[in-house]
Order: C-alpha cells, then sequence, then structure tokens
C-alpha cells in the first residue's frame, strides 16, 4: 500500500489548478442513464471513485469512453468522457461495487424512471455512519414505484413508470435530492421537490439535466419544480470545479504561511469557508484565473464553525479546518452535525502534538505552538488529507500510511503540493 512522507514546514507558493469536482461527476456520470443517446462530460477530475461508478455503468451496458481534452492536455485540463446507455442489459447494481462507493446508489432512480425496473445493492455502512438510504426509497414510492427489500437488495418495480407528485425530504440530503430529481425528469406529470439540497454540485446536474431537456425551475433553492418528459436526449456539459479541493489548498496555504492562487476555483461556492478562514487571519480575493489564498506572517485565530447543508460549513471539509485550528492562537469549537462518526482523524491529529477534546458531536481544539511529525493511518477521504495538511504544519517527518482514501478524491495530490515547495513524496509499496 502506498504512503505519503511530509518533511513539514516549508510555506506554499505558486498556483495549483483545480479539477472538477468528483461529487458533480458521479451523479452526472449516472444520468447518462436517462437517455439512448451520448451524454459528454468535460473537466472530468482523473479519480478511483470515477472508475468505480463507470466500471458500474459498464456492467449496466453503458458504452463509456474516456479521452484526452481535444489537443491531448489530458492531465492539465481534465478528461473527456462520453457515456451513452442505449443498449442496457443488467439492471442489477451489484454488492461487490456498490459497497465501495456508495453514490452507486444513484443508478436506483434512473433506472427504475427508464426501464420500469431496478435491483440495487443496499450500500451497507461506511467509515463515518451508517447512512441509510431510505430518503431516497421513500422518495421513489411517492413517485409510484413498488419497492422491497430482498437478500440485501432494493428492488423497485414501476410498470407504468414513475407518477409526479409533491414530495417534501423529511431531511436535507444530497444524494436523495439527485435521485429524485433524474426520476423525476422521466416521471409522468409535475414533481414539487421540497427541501432539496441546496449544494452546488445539485444545481450542476439540474443543469445538465435541463441541456438534457428537462424541464427544472428553482435551480439552487430548496424548492425544485421538475416537469416529467417522456424522453430526454444526449448533450455536452462540463462539470464545475471542485470547491472540497478548493477549500482543502485553500487551508494549506493558511496553515503553511503562504500563498496560492487556485486557478479555475470559483470563489461564490466557496463561501462559508472562505469567511471562516478570513476571520481565521487569511486574505482570501478572487483573481481573474480563481481564487487567492494568502496568510503573510499574523497568527492563525480560532474560529467556531459549524457544519450545516449548504450554504453552510461543509462537512466534507470539517477536517481540514480543526487541523487548521490545532495550530491556532486560542481556542476553536467544531460541531459536527450532518455525520455522527466524523472525528476519526482526531486521535491522528493527537498524535502528532494537537490538544483536542471530544463531547458528543462537538470538538474543542485548544491551539498548540505547533505540531510534531509522527507516522498516522488515513481513515476516510477528507480525514486523510486534513493528516497531509497536518503534516505540512507540522516539525519533523510525517508518515501517512492508507492512502489509498486520498487517490479516491485528490488528483495528483503530492504533485501539485510539491510544484509549490512542499518536501512530499509517495511512496510505493
Ligand atoms: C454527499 C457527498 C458527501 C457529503 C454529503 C453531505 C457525494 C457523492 N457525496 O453524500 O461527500 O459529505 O453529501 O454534504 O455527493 N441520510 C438519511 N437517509 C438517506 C440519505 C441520507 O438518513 O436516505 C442522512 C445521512 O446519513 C446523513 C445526511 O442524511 O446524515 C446527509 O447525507 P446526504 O446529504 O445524503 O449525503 P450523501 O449524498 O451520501
Amino acid at each position: 500500500m502506498d504512503r505519503i512522507r511530509i518533511r513539514g514546514g516549508q510555506p506554499l507558493t505558486g498556483k495549483i489548478r483545480i479539477g472538477g469536482a468528483k461529487n458533480a461527476a458521479l451523479p452526472l456520470m449516472v444520468a447518462s442513464l436517462l437517455t439512448d443517446e451520448t451524454l459528454t462530460l468535460s473537466n472530468l477530475p482523473h479519480l478511483a471513485d470515477i472508475q468505480t461508478l463507470a466500471h458500474l455503468l459498464q456492467q449496466h451496458g453503458v458504452a463509456v469512453e474516456l479521452s484526452a481534452d481535444g489537443d491531448g492536455r489530458e492531465v492539465a485540463e481534465g478528461r473527456v468522457m462520453s457515456l451513452r446507455a442505449a443498449h442496457i442489459d443488467n439492471l442489477v447494481a451489484p454488492y461487490e461495487l456498490v459497497r465501495r462507493m456508495r453514490a452507486s446508489v444513484l443508478v436506483l432512480g434512473p433506472l427504475v424512471a427508464r426501464f420500469g425496473e431496478a435491483r440495487v445493492s443496499l450500500p451497507g455502512g461506511c467509515a463515518i455512519g451508517t447512512r441509510p438510504v431510505n430518503l431516497h426509497i421513500d422518495g421513489l414510492k411517492a413517485l409510484g414505484a413498488e419497492i422491497e427489500i430482498v437478500g440485501g437488495y432494493i428492488e423497485a418495480r414501476a410498470k407504468n413508470g414513475l407518477k409526479g407528485t409533491i414530495l417534501r425530504l423529511p431531511q436535507v440530503s444530497v444524494g436523495a435530492t439527485e435521485d429524485l430529481l433524474m426520476a423525476a425528469a422521466l416521471a409522468d406529470g409535475v414533481t414539487v421537490l421540497e427541501n432539496a439540497a441546496r449544494e452546488p454540485e445539485v444545481s450542476d446536474l439540474a443543469r445538465c439535466l435541463v441541456a438534457m431537456g428537462a424541464e427544472i425551475e428553482g435551480i439552487g433553492s430548496e424548492r425544485l419544480v421538475i416537469t416529467g418528459k417522456p424522453r430526454l436526449h444526449g448533450a455536452r456539459y462540463r462539470i464545475m470545479g471542485d470547491r472540497i479541493e478548493t477549500g482543502t489548498y485553500a487551508i494549506a496555504a493558511v496553515i503553511s504561511g503562504g500563498d496560492l492562487e487556485l486557478v479555475d476555483a470559483d470563489l461564490e461556492v466557496i463561501g462559508v469557508v472562505a469567511e471562516a478562514l478570513r476571520a481565521a487571519g487569511a486574505e482570501v480575493d478572487a483573481t481573474k484565473a480563481g481564487v487567492r489564498v494568502q496568510r503573510n506572517g499574523g497568527v492563525i485565530r480560532g474560529v467556531d464553525v459549524m457544519t450545516q447543508p449548504f450554504p453552510g460549513f461543509p462537512t466534507d471539509m470539517q477536517a481540514q479546518f480543526m487541523t487548521l485550528m490545532t495550530v491556532a492562537e486560542g481556542a476553536a469549537m467544531v460541531t459536527e452535525t450532518i455525520f455522527e462518526n466524523r472525528f476519526m482523524h482526531v486521535p491522528e491529529l493527537a498524535r502528532m502534538g494537537a490538544n483536542i477534546t471530544v463531547h458528543g458531536a462537538s470538538a474543542m481544539i485548544r491551539g498548540v505552538p505547533s505540531l510534531n511529525g509522527a507516522p498516522v493511518m488515513a481513515t476516510d477521504l477528507r480525514a486523510s488529507v486534513s493528516l497531509v495538511l497536518a503534516g505540512l504544519a507540522a516539525s519533523g517527518e510525517t508518515m501517512i500510511n492508507r492512502v489509498y482514501h486520498l487517490d479516491r478524491g485528490y488528483e495528483r495530490l503530492e504533485e501539485k503540493l510539491a510544484a509549490c515547495g512542499a518536501d512530499i513524496e509517495r511512496l510505493k509499496g
């Protein structure tokens, strides 16, 4: 298993290109199931999760083609993927694939909407909590699907298609909103989706569906009105930039006392993270090419944050922000309201000298003057990258084990950081 070695203490300076958003790319790839024509996605990040989903779609019968951008600038400019679901011959999403990545469950809505039938494995637990899919199931039932759970699989049937309805999600869920949005696009009549997730990735999906011929009002709001169509058509769509990658490298600039320009980043979609970083003592500004983040001297101040659905502070930035707070002057409280078990980075940060006390869903961080390098273990995607950030700030050597988690969500992380002056290296093995 690969490891990453960091020798901390270098301020990072330079430019980092932000790739396409993983969490937008996954539902957009699934949207290809809604039509027999080709959906072409550009600015696709090169990540393990993308490959896992491509594999799942291929086993349903989707023809997937991956190419570099026109003139071969594959690595620098993101990839282009064409997906054509003209000959779907398998409506089963098997456990072996779904358990590897929860987002696979998103195929349920599109398959049952277009083919009247689907059999999708329950994803099971994951490192950050139980993460049920009841909202997906209840929503599809409200749209007229008959659903049974048999042998660990969700078996859904809607022989006469789905029917539009008024549907209020009892809890904000990104995945359930996306699943139901796709299903409603092919339902008969109008669906009103209330208490919908407003995450920018949901809006990216909605805009792509519109490009495919769907009729959706209220994009970006908590009330989506979808007028179902008998069929959708192909489209070309450019995936939005990754706001979590942006926020993560922004913290790399701040924690290392550096100055980074995040090319192709969008300040608007990291609003509340940018505010928290400014409150902590950073300068965060829009530039022509993206976003510039710097901390020239000056201390890092303690700032309290609480994770919330968008436009609140993202749970996917919680571990990284907590890492920044470990070296703040004063104390900070970080509260996690979305997932019940998302403090696995805490004991690892403690091994590097951080002073953190967890009380239920809140962590009290008392800043220390500096962290010390140590061998640590990555437990999930965002926890792993928080250890990379800690290693950049720590004195001495940090060795991060189990970095395969990082490869699910960060493309060429060590190359991007090394190009800006970090002493970081991947050790194969
Ligand atoms: C997505 C993101 C993930 C992010 C999360 C919250 C993708 C591929 N992943 O995950 O990176 O951390 O949003 O911003 O986009 N819930 C239920 N029942 C359901 C569905 C969800 O109880 O049927 C609960 C979850 O357990 C969780 C909360 O709702 O406590 C929010 O989860 P949700 O927004 O659905 O997260 P995902 O879509 O899985």
